[in-house]
């Protein structure tokens, strides 16, 4: 409302000022909300932790106090993030080797973290591998490498988490999609399929367990500067998205007031190079 001198009356002052008060009271209203949304002593298992993306989030987790698990593949790798990862805060930090295409190995690494904390609150499945080659060119092996992590292993780390989610009361899942979910391109078949059916998972995961107040979100990010399929992580890091910025949306997420979700989130650079 936008009121200049010549209508400055009484009743009108009153309005504004009502105005005023009722947004005073909102901003005050939404901040409690916020706090309210702390993540301190929460328990998060992040796949894929001991590098690029996974790391970013791993770190924010702990600066936040959330205690975190990290799983990989590579044991020199995971040793080597553990202290990064420990520095960013104080919340207690494992790393568990864990490859999310063998489900025992998924199941026993849930398991433990929810022995060690007392529970879990979150699951970020972000653990992903590209393999890119045309498809008379891919070979089997190749194929089920992508759809096995990229996919199967997102509902591994599901099916053994949600009963300890339910269990809690509650929780939250987030997978790291792709917009390659969205947008297909030449020479990512299998990557392309990989994240279209997480996208599609997702959104029926979402469905199945709001009622438990399990929460379910997928971030699609564009070209994100990591070494990800063996690419040189400082190549186009002036322009492409940071693995921070894909963190700093992830604990948007986990702080979002739970009375509505945003399920699905498109992030891509903002100049993406001509
Ligand atoms: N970088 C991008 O441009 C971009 C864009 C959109 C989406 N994404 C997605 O973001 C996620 C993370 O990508 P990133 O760029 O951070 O990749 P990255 O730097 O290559 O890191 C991948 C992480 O996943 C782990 N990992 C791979 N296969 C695994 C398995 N079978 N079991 C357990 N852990 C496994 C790796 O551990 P080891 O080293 O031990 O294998 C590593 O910690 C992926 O899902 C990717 O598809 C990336």
């Amino acid at each position: 409302m936008t009121v200049n001198s010549s209508q400055l009356t009484v009743e009108n002052l009153l309005t504004v000022d009502c105005q005023l008060l009722t947004g005073v009271a909102e901003s005050r209203w939404l901040r409690t909300e916020a706090d309210m949304t702390s993540l301190q002593g929460k328990v998060a298992f992040v796949t894929g932790g001991s590098r690029g993306i996974g790391l970013a989030i791993a770190r924010a987790l702990v600066a936040e106090g959330v205690q975190v698990t990290v799983t990989g593949k590579d044991e020199a790798r995971l040793s080597a993030a553990r202290p990064r990862i420990e520095s960013a805060g104080p919340a207690l930090v494992e790393t568990l080797r864990a490859d999310v295409r063998s489900y025992a190995e998924v199941e026993r690494a849930i398991g433990a973290t929810a022995a060690r904390f007392g529970g879990l609150d979150f699951i970020i499945n972000n653990a992903g591998v590209g393999i890119f080659a045309d498809v008379a060119d891919m070979t089997p092996a190749q194929w089920s490498e992508v759809i096995d992590t990229n996919l199967t292993g997102v509902f591994h780390v599901c099916h053994a988490a949600i009963p300890h989610l339910r269990k809690r009361g509650g929780g939250f899942i987030i997978n790291i999609s792709s917009l390659a979910g969205k947008h297909a391109f030449t020479s990512a078949a299998a990557y392309c399929a990989s994240k279209s059916g997480l996208n599609a998972f997702s959104e029926a995961l979402m469905q199945e367990v709001r009622y438990d107040n399990i929460r379910v979100s997928y971030v699609m990010p564009g070209s994100v500067a990591t070494g990800f399929s063996g690419g040189d992580e400082s190549k186009g890091a002036d322009w492409k998205i940071s693995s921070e910025d894909v963190a700093g949306v992830v604990l948007s997420l986990l702080r979002h007031n739970p009375r509505s979700l945003p399920s699905r989130v498109e992030l891509r650079p903002s100049k993406p190079r001509k």
